[in-house]
């Protein structure tokens, strides 16, 4: 009997943990990612056809970013003063994504983006 018990209480875990993660399969990473982006506030100054955001204070991501890699684009977030977008104010974009986000958040993120802007 006990044996059988802990096989059910091994299996329940593992659908639990599947519904959580927000990274399983059938897109559920590029909704934790588009939370991300609406939550921390992107949308507001950035366009991103795929979040349905028109924000136009910084540069149009499906333009600034449809050609670009991964590194450029976590860079951008990290170290927003690193490079100048011609047009666009330097001040502006907040300097401390790097401490707001976890590094698995940012990560996402920066998939989300790699993955959808410019598409
Ligand atoms: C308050 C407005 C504001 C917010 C909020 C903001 N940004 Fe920005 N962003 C800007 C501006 C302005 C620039 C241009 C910066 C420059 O030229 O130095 C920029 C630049 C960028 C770039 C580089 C684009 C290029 O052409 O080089 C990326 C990528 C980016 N932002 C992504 C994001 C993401 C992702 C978020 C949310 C985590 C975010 N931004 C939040 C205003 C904002």
């Amino acid at each position: 009997m006990g044996v059988r018990r802990t096989v059910l209480a091994a299996l329940g875990a593992l659908v639990l943990g599947g519904c959580g993660a927000g990274a399983g399969p059938g897109g559920s990473a590029t909704q934790a990612g588009e939370e991300l982006f609406t939550a921390q506030g992107c949308g507001g100054c950035h366009t991103l056809a795929e979040a349905g955001s028109t924000g136009t204070v910084g540069p149009d991501l499906d333009q600034a970013l449809a050609d670009r890699d991964p590194a450029f684009i976590r860079e951008s977030i990290v170290e927003p003063g690193a490079r100048d977008a011609p047009g666009f104010p330097d001040n502006v974009m907040p300097r401390d994504y790097a401490s707001r986000l976890s590094s698995e958040e940012l990560a996402r993120l920066v998939d989300y983006l790699a993955a959808t802007a410019g598409r």
